[in-house]
């Protein structure tokens, strides 16, 4: 009897952990093996005769990358968020789609914290401070900045990721303003967090999270006139995605000295170009998209996206599906 006929998978990047393998196991894989993303083209061509693909957020899945695959059964993304994924076209075609929620919260959380009290206590640039030989004395003045207990964290948007968020703010301290669709009154009531529109959310925050998906809705939800409302001296911190604010209207706001700094993971376009005027500012801190970047989060995000993969492909509904009315 002819051996039964295994699934193929394209697997857009190297993945830590033992997910690969054991993917390996069971599909006819095949992998991209460099750092930088598929070309397009590459992509397009080899996602031709797969059945599954795992994905990052540098590749775009689309209708015409759609069309090109017509034995395309599902989607994994590694990754919570999933903007670079046209869902519906996928649900159209009946392609399940996966991501990676709930593993990389706390990750996440940690790292968008560490942003902000890099940025209110300055700890980058201290670091190049001393590095350049700089140091000369301790100074009373030297370095001063901004205190995070006391002071007002506004979040923008209170899903897993805000909620860890605001749990890191409630023990060091702060007051915390929330701005979201849904209230969350056990929350509210265990950290004492507070509700609020949005006028008031950037009246009265001293630093400002952004903990939103990239959606039409939220696509420059932090424009020139929501900058113009923030408190002046404000910070920003945005571990979401960079196209939530309108980066333009934010380099005026630092240039002007309206806000005090911005600490930013994301931003549009990603990589950063190296003229980018975000680059010559001193209150910004920058990283490259790094939020859930612990060896075991990568290791348990690249597992998670296997098993989405392999269910979707044995016809059963991913644990973690984008579009679950596929299985209904
Ligand atoms: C990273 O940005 C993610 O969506 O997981």
């Amino acid at each position: 009897m002819a051996p039964p006929v295994r699934p193929r998978v394209f697997v857009t990047r190297k993945l830590p952990g033992e997910a690969l393998g054991r993917l390996g196991r069971q599909v006819e894989l095949r992998v991209w093996e460099d750092e930088l993303p598929p070309p397009r083209e590459v992509l397009l061509e080899e996602a031709r005769g797969v059945d599954g693909l795992i994905t990052l957020l540098t590749d775009r899945v689309d209708e015409p990358l759609l069309a090109a695959a017509p034995s395309l059964r599902a989607v994994s993304n590694v990754a919570v968020g999933y903007d670079n994924i046209d869902v519906g076209a996928c649900s159209a075609r009946g392609i399940a789609v996966g991501n990676t929620p709930g593993v990389l919260t706390e990750t996440t959380a940690d790292f968008a914290f560490a942003l902000l009290m890099g940025l209110a206590r300055r700890v980058v640039e201290a670091d190049a401070y001393v590095r350049a030989g700089r140091w000369r004395t301790w100074s009373p003045t030297l370095l001063l900045g901004a205190e995070l207990h006391g002071a007002t964290l506004g979040l923008v948007g209170l899903g897993k990721i805000g909620a860890a968020m605001a749990r890191r703010a409630h023990g060091f301290g702060m007051r915390v303003l929330y701005f979201s669709r849904h209230a969350r009154p056990a929350l509210e009531a265990e950290l004492g967090l507070r509700r609020v529109d949005k006028a008031t959310l950037l009246a009265e925050s001293d630093f400002l999270s952004l903990h939103v998906p990239l959606t039409p809705e939220t696509r420059h939800w932090l424009g020139r006139a929501e900058l113009a409302a923030m408190k002046p001296g404000a910070m920003l911190v945005n571990t979401a995605r960079g196209t939530v604010v309108d980066q333009d209207a934010l380099v005026e706001a630092l240039s002007r000295g309206h806000l005090g700094g911005a600490a930013l993971d994301v931003t549009e376009p990603e990589p950063l170009p190296m003229d980018s005027p975000l680059l010559k500012l001193p209150n910004v801190l920058l990283a490259p998209h790094i939020a859930s970047a612990s060896h075991v989060t990568r290791g348990r995000m690249a597992s998670m996206a296997v098993d989405n993969l392999l269910a979707a492909l044995e016809g059963r509904r991913p644990p973690h599906c984008v579009n679950p009315e596929l299985f209904k």
